[in-house]
């Protein structure tokens, strides 16, 4: 199975997914590339280093946002890519492209949703005084941070947690979430039914 990684930053989710499939925890699936809104980004070099094709598509050097996602969904079927995994990607994507890619798109959210959606997630835990966070893998739609949940992984917040400390916290467990996600999609174990995700045994 061909995946698409779509990152804008230093890309540590990336590296758990290149991880996990050279270590064989993910099977039959391979990155074949990973596309950034940022021609500097870290993700970029991560990639790189795992021979893993990549490509820049910076939006300021389109006309509008309709040109930079033409461009994106070029590169993906250039690939034959059959899942867009977001990691990091700090982008918002149109409805007409997630629903060209429906139910083939997957993202990953600093926070326990439908709790915190959009940015910051980690700070509005903390600014709220929630008792657990966490993260949440989900098939992204027309909304923000609100399709379908694959799965979520908690971890505490504690009384003199700052967005930072709970961020790093947040950050170990995105790295378990996200492979294991990937692993059940790439062996079929997903199906969507509505609004619930169920995984077969
Ligand atoms: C992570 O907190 C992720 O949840 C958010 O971006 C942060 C950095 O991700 N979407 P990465 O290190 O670039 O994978």
């Amino acid at each position: 199975m061909k995946l698409a990684v779509l990152v804008s930053g230093g890309g540590t989710n990336l590296q758990a997914i290149i991880d996990s499939i050279e270590s064989g925890t993910i099977t039959n699936a391979e990155i074949a590339v990973v596309i950034s809104d940022k021609p500097d980004a870290f993700a970029l070099e991560r990639a790189q280093k795992a021979d893993i094709k990549t490509v820049a598509v910076e939006r300021k050097a389109c006309a509008s946002k309709e040109e930079f996602e033409a461009k994106i969904n070029a590169a993906l079927e250039a690939e034959g890519c059959e899942l867009v995994v977001l990691a990091g990607f700090m982008r918002i994507l149109s409805a007409d492209f997630v629903n060209k890619w429906q139910h083939k798109i997957i993202n990953i959210h600093p926070a326990l949703l439908p709790s915190f959606p959009g940015l910051q997630g980690q700070k509005q835990a903390v600014d709220y005084g929630v008792k657990f966070s966490g993260c949440t893998v989900h098939f992204v739609d027309a909304g923000t941070d609100s399709g379908p949940i694959i799965l979520q992984k908690v971890v505490p917040v504690m009384d003199d947690d700052t967005e930072d400390t709970l961020a790093d916290r947040i950050l170990v467990q995105e790295h378990i979430a996200m492979p294991e996600a990937l692993k059940l999609w790439a062996e079929g174990k997903l199906t969507i039914e509505g609004r619930k995700v169920k995984v077969k045994a």
